[in-house]
């Protein structure tokens, strides 16, 4: 009799355990979390409050995302593992109370690049409509979050394992339980940090280098959406940081051409950096201007290797102490994988007695990269910075064309020689240079480059 007890004992207990791991994998399986979303409708009835809810991916259940919680640590079985870094996304603002299109990308992403658990914040309930309210939350899911990271530390996390993503308003968020955090959070990378109400903000209110070990920054909207001031340890200014290539600049452009586009373009590359197809390198200069003008072509603030965008520590800073604030700049093409190639060109010109125009070409297969350069009558050297999708050791031929206006009269151009050189130059690289030039009006010139390449990057 006792016997049988202990048997059916057993049996009971084997089947609950089979029942508590099948019912897992059953709800795994069948009950994927994912975002909450709201619409305009649902919002003004239910009066949606902010509502923060933790979505778990890792590599064990890249398909389906696993709601977490507190209780996920103790009472329930998680796909959580405590000895892997941990990677938090945190969203901005949702207009329209939408789910972002880009999260389930991104944490594949990330979880591609590295074995991590991915935590994605899920604050639509909160987040959307009126952008001043939203601002107003923005602290206290913050502190939510960190409430999270007490007990994830309880079970073994370490605060420097953490690294927060955070986009456009997303990123202050993270900024604020940096805060909280005294700056001992591992990293946090703000891509697009939201401008509108934080560009004057004290740093306790805005993302800022004090706010984690390593802070890096992207910004694609400074104009509009992002910030313009440095808010990391590095920022990649990219295109200059306001505009971006292949995003529409007209009223006329749909409304994600015209609204968002510039602003998503920062998650979009950063994405593509963690596909590691080539490397995206920011060069240090003290403006986009000068950047543009040649006046920064080098990394040597850095020991010779330029920051990237991505995971790599540091960006891939070695030098120490790792500078604060410092901008970086880098052209981009306008569709993933998004890398250019930064082609220096120098032009020297005999005196001219009118003001000019010359377009330069450079071409490799059906590639072409066009410029325009204005020419002025007291100036003979020229120097601009082109961004090319291939390497310069690819480039087939180059054009130059007498393009002023008739009005001007503009008479011959005598080029002394004009020079093209890739930056940062990886190892010594001669420029490829033609001199001694005379450019008519109405015929252009051009010249065939004869290389070999043997070393071409990407
Ligand atoms: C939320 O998204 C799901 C699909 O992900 C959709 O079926 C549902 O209608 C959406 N709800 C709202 C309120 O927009
Ligand atoms: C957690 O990660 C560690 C380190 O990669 C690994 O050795 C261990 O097997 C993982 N645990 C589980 C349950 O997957
Ligand atoms: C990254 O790679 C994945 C898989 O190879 C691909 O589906 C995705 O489009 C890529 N994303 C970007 C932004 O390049």
């Amino acid at each position: 009799m006792l016997c049988e007890v202990k048997t059916l004992f057993f049996c009971v207990l084997t089947a609950y355990v089979t029942s508590q791991v099948v019912g897992v994998e059953e709800k795994q399986r069948n009950e994927c979390a994912d975002v909450k979303n709201t619409t305009w409708t649902g919002y003004r009835q239910r009066n949606v409050k902010l509502q923060v809810q933790y979505l778990l991916l890792t590599r064990r259940n890249m398909d389906c995302a696993q709601r977490f919680s507190q209780e996920s640590l103790t009472k329930q079985p998680s796909y959580f593992n405590n000895s892997l870094p941990i990677k938090v996304i945190i969203h901005g603002y949702r207009v329209l109370g939408n789910k972002p299109s880009w999260l389930k990308e991104l944490a594949l992403a990330l979880l591609r690049a590295q074995d991590v658990n991915v935590l994605v914040v899920d604050w639509v309930y909160g987040t959307s409509f009126a952008y001043n309210l939203v601002v107003e939350n923005y602290k206290e899911v913050s502190v939510q979050i960190s409430v999270l990271i007490n007990q994830l530390q309880k079970h073994g996390c370490k605060l420097e394992s953490f690294h927060f993503i955070g986009v456009s308003l997303g990123a202050h968020v993270a900024g604020f339980v940096g805060t909280l955090f005294a700056g001992k959070i591992g990293r946090i990378t703000g891509l697009d940090p939201a401008g509108p109400m934080f560009k004057g903000a004290d740093t306790f209110d805005r993302l800022d280098p004090s706010d984690a070990q390593f802070v890096d920054a992207i910004h694609t909207d400074s104009d509009y959406f992002g910030i313009s001031i440095p808010v990391g340890h590095v920022d990649f200014f990219l295109n200059g940081g306001k505009d971006q290539t292949g995003c529409a600049h007209s009223r006329f452009a749909s409304m994600y051409g015209y609204v968002i586009c510039d602003h998503m373009r920062a998650v979009h590359v950063y994405m593509s950096a963690l596909n590691g197809s080539c490397p995206l390198q920011g060069i240090p200069c003290f403006t986009y201007e000068d950047f543009l003008k040649g006046n920064c072509v080098n990394c040597d603030i850095f020991r010779g290797t330029c920051p990237t965008i991505g995971l790599s520590e540091n960006c891939g800073i070695t030098a120490s102490p790792v500078p604060k604030e410092q901008k970086l700049f880098l052209l981009t093409t306008s569709s993933p994988p998004f890398c250019a190639h930064h082609i220096l060109l120098e032009l020297e010109v005999s005196p001219l007695s009118k003001s000019a125009e010359v377009e330069v070409t450079l071409r490799t297969e059906n590639l072409g990269t066009n410029k325009r350069l204005r020419l002025q009558t007291a100036m003979t050297v020229y120097r601009t910075v082109l961004a090319h999708p291939v390497a310069l050791c690819k480039i087939y031929s180059i054009q130059l064309k007498n393009t002023g206006a008739w009005f001007y009269r503009q008479g011959d151009i005598h080029v002394k020689s004009v020079c093209l050189s890739e930056f940062p130059a990886l190892r010594r690289e001669e420029p490829l240079c033609v001199n001694n030039i005379n450019i008519r009006r109405g015929a252009p010139w051009s010249h065939d480059f004869v290389q070999v390449c043997l070393f071409c990057r990407f």
